[in-house]
């Protein structure tokens, strides 16, 4: 079932456990996805990032695609279909009239008034279409769609100051974590995620979860993290199986073969994160 994400978090955090969060890049990864989450029986955020809407055509053929697939393969998880990182209000309102069902509106480049502005305008918008809203303060830094970009820590007022004006139905604050993979250990701010939290009624999201060190993943979890994005990983997952099937197969030519090799480990590494988030 295609819902928003305001159940599914609010659950999350009262159960002291994280939601995944999935990014999205194709058609098999999204079938991977629902039906290893369906398996579990377990709730899926499915994220679908600017560059990956525009790498599969748009949002009309996402949330096409997603509907589909739930009918298609009898899906009966709560699924929530997600705009990531969405740049602005035009990116925001397209995927909503598109079906899709939450949206993060990342107006962290600009200054706190103008991201609140920002926010605002999304969330008038979205919660007259039952869409949740996710924001983000401070900035996560790392390399995402090929942007880079540098790291600023979220405070306690700022997150207060945004959620209170806006009425956004989670937050993301930046308190250390990087989009891709870490170089060295990651230096998150684990005092101010347990003092956000329990400032803030709504769940936070805990993003760039992609190499985080299971201890620190079950301390972010402790303070208060009740959603968590990876990418990269299953990215670097995918990749890797593929490579080596095409090593083992050099005259393998079929797609879905050579796309295909990358289902188990798929697979393997989402069922690996859900029990690390005490989803399961
Ligand atoms: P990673 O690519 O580091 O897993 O981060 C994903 C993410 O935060 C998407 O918003």
């Amino acid at each position: 079932m295609l819902v928003n994400s305001k159940e599914m978090l609010i659950k999350a955090k009262e159960g002291h456990y994280a939601v995944p969060h999935f990014n999205i890049n194709n058609l098999e990864w999204t079938k991977y996805i629902l039906e290893k989450c369906n398996e579990l029986n377990i709730p899926v955020i499915l994220g679908v990032s600017e560059g990956a809407a525009k790498y599969m055509g748009g949002f009309d053929v996402i949330a096409g695609m997603v509907k589909g697939l739930i009918k298609d393969l009898k899906i009966t998880i709560p699924v929530c279909l997600h705009v990531d990182h969405g740049s602005c209000l035009e990116t925001c309102v397209k995927a909503i009239d598109a079906g899709f069902t939450s949206v993060m509106i990342d107006a962290s480049r600009h200054e706190l008034e103008e991201n609140i502005r920002i926010t605002k305008e999304v969330v008038d918008y979205a919660h007259e279409r039952d869409v949740t809203v996710e924001a983000e303060v401070g900035h996560i830094g790392g390399t995402e769609d090929n942007v880079t970009s540098s790291i600023t820590n979220a405070t306690l007022e700022d997150c207060q100051k945004l959620f209170e004006a806006t009425g956004i139905d989670s937050l993301a604050p930046a308190l250390g974590s990087v989009h891709g993979f870490y170089k060295g250990e990651p230096n998150l701010d684990f005092e101010t995620m347990k003092i956000i939290n329990e400032a803030l009624p709504i769940p936070l999201v805990l993003h760039g979860g992609s190499g985080i060190p299971d201890y620190q993943i079950d301390k972010a979890i402790a303070c208060g993290i009740s959603k968590i994005n990876v990418n990269t990983e299953l990215q670097d997952t995918w990749s890797k199986a593929v490579r080596q099937f095409l090593n083992t197969n050099p005259s393998a030519y079929d797609p879905r073969k050579v796309i295909g090799s990358g289902e188990a480990a798929i697979k393997e590494k989402i069922e690996e994160k859900v029990r690390l988030f005490k989803t399961k």
